[in-house]
């Protein structure tokens, strides 16, 4: 065999030439991995026309289809005079991937796949961001946000807060580097959880424009307010501060976010100012003026509807149930504790000291033993013993949910519908974390009847505006049997009526299908939830739909009532030969009967 190879070589050498003749040269990354593809292989392809790659046309394909043997051959012989690659050529070419690199290719990831929604995404993020300072700092929230058009499909984005203001040797991290963030670690509910979503905008922004993105920030009144203009060195992760100056601001302390970008603006469905009046009907205590990008256009001035923060939400140790083993031998490395009941009763929410022992001692482990010393097997029964031990469910008070009597309220502010209804259901616990889910409907009214119903997505009191077909929550109404609440639904589809559903997943960690945080994964946890949630207001909305039937078959009667008892009076009393009043007399007791009988 190798002898009959050596024996065709130079043949199979001279077709190649005469195949590659003519052909372009190899692409630029091609020229460059022949570089760095040292030794023979590459001296070896020395002086030979570069040859593109093996892919051809169909066409071409199709032209060679059944023509002479010889050429069939030259294309099996292609790849064989290929040099492959050793693993010195790959590792000439392996290294490490920034984040930021990474994300500059996945930039669909994060959310800024289209024009459109990269403009929504970068408001959202900015916005996101700005609710979770004024909250955690206790500040009721002032939010401007402005679209300004500086080109075709251009956009200057601006949102400023009221907020506590960032400290200045901290913009550069949290604006120019990817993954950089407060929240990431905790275990508590807000609406950002990574770490990446501002200094996406901004490395979105510097992407499609070259333009830096603008911080404005102060802290307090005694403090001057910082203007930064930075942009991500995508290749290290890095901010580069291109200006750093001291300006004048108005506030005590708050920050403005500018990026410039390349985005297309469209109103509706997936407008900004749809995601911003969502915003609102979540989140009553946000003021919000937002100047949309039209000529002449007229700010929108959503005002608060309730002057009361929502309850602070507390950071929460994780619960043993969502602790995997890799997680739990670095937690055993980490730790200062010195026992191991220690080490449960400190790196953990829900255990005690007889929980801590009863895990402990169900692995076959001492109490005393140090964490450092727990060896990867043991960690492994230790975590069989977790899985064993009954441990109350984690606390709740990590969760801050709107509440049903506030999401009544925001949907009858802002749906004038004829019937609302709320359910919230208890918290649960999906993998350790706690969340819960709560669920909001407004009926009738003005509603369009004939349209199929509108679904609100929330997570974390954040609108959901893409991804609806992923996305646990939608799954979740269009599962629901609308039937048998006196809808209409075809199969596989949402019901026709007219309503508004809105729901809620409030958790420590949503698990989100994507980066770009707009669809929440089907746990089947949440599922459950949110199906026992729906089912709530669903019976409510039946109970309302019922009645309301009711009422109108008792209308309609009432009406037949007074349009034909009359023309029985006079035809009775044509027929019996009675009196005015006797005839008035049957009238009335022919009335009163058929209203005091029950199918009236
Ligand atoms: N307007 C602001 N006021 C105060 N702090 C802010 C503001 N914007 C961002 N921060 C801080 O910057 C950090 C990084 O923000 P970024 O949006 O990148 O990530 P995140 O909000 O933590 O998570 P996510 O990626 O899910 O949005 C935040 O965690 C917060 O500490
Ligand atoms: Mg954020």
């Amino acid at each position: 065999m190798k002898k009959s190879t050596t024996r065709n070589k130079p043949a199979r050498a001279k077709r190649r030439t005469k195949a590659a003749k003519g052909r372009p040269a190899a692409k630029a990354g091609e020229g460059r991995a022949a570089k760095a593809g040292e030794g023979r292989a590459a001296k070896a392809r020395k002086g030979r026309p570069a040859a593109k790659g093996s892919k051809k046309t169909g066409s071409a394909r199709k032209a060679r289809k059944g023509s002479a043997k010889p050429k069939a051959a030259k294309s099996r012989a292609a790849p064989e005079s290929r040099a492959r690659a050793t693993a010195q050529t790959m590792a000439a070419q392996q290294r490490e991937i920034s984040v930021s690199e990474f994300f500059t290719k996945n930039r669909h990831l994060l959310g800024f796949d289209s024009p459109t929604k990269a403009l929504l995404t970068s408001v959202k993020e900015a916005v996101d961001n700005s609710l979770d300072a004024c909250e955690e700092a206790g500040l009721l929230p002032d939010l401007e946000i402005e679209i300004r058009p500086v080109g075709e499909n251009r956009y200057r984005v601006l949102v400023t807060d009221n907020g506590p203001g960032i400290v200045k040797a901290q913009v550069p991290r949290i604006f120019g580097k990817l993954l950089y963030g407060s929240k990431f670690h905790r275990l508590r509910q807000s609406r950002g959880q990574q770490g990446i979503g501002i200094s996406a905008a901004g490395m979105y922004g510097q992407l499609t424009t070259g333009k830096p993105i603008v911080i404005e920030s102060r802290t307090s009144k005694r403090r001057p307010a910082h203007r930064y203009e930075l942009v991500i060195d995508t290749r290290r992760n890095q901010p580069v501060i291109k200006r750093d100056l001291e300006v004048e601001w108005q506030t005590g302390h708050g920050t403005r976010v500018e990026i410039e970008l390349e985005g297309i603006y469209k109103r509706g469905r997936h407008g900004v100012e749809t995601f911003l009046r969502q915003t609102a009907l979540a989140n009553p205590h946000v003021a919000i003026r937002y100047q949309g990008p039209g000529e002449a256009e007229e700010p929108l001035e959503l005002q608060r509807a309730s002057r009361e923060l929502p309850a602070e939400a507390l950071e929460i140790q994780p619960h043993p149930y969502g602790v995997e083993v890799g997680l739990l031998l670095r937690l055993l490395k980490d730790s200062k504790a010195r026992r191991l009941s220690s080490f449960f009763r400190t790196e953990f929410s829900r255990v005690g000291p007889t929980v801590a022992t009863r895990i402990v001692e169900g692995a076959e482990l001492q109490p005393t033993t140090s964490p450092r010393r727990v060896t990867p097997e043991a960690a492994e029964r230790l975590i069989q013993s977790i899985r064993e031990t009954r441990i109350p469910a984690p606390p709740t008070n990590c969760l801050s949910p709107i509440g049903e009597e506030r999401i009544l309220a925001s949907l009858k502010e802002q749906i004038a519908a004829g019937f609302y209804a709320g359910a919230t259901r208890s918290p649960a616990v999906y993998r350790g974390n706690p969340f819960q889910v709560e669920v909001g409907l407004a009926y009738g009214g003005e509603l369009p009847a004939d349209d199929l119903v509108t679904v609100y997505r929330y997570a974390n009191r954040v609108p959901l505006l893409y991804q609806q077909g992923g996305c646990a929550i939608y799954k979740s109404v269009l599962g629901t049997n609308w039937r048998s609440y006196g809808l209409q639904q075809s199969r596989g589809a949402l019901p026709t009526a007219p309503m508004v559903v809105m729901a809620h997943v409030a958790s420590v960690w949503v698990p989100f299908t994507s980066e770009s945080k707009e669809a929440v994964a089907g746990y089947d946890e949440i599922l459950r939830e949110l199906r026992l949630a729906l089912q709530e207001v669903g019976r409510k909305l039946a109970t309302f739909i019922r009645r309301g039937q009711r009422e109108k078959d008792r209308a309609r009667k009432q009406a037949y009532i007074e349009k034909y008892i009359p023309h029985i009076g006079i035809a009775l009393q044509e027929i019996l030969d009675l009196s005015d009043r006797q005839e008035k007399k049957v009238v009335t007791t022919l009335t009163d009967t058929l209203r005091r009988s029950r199918k009236m």
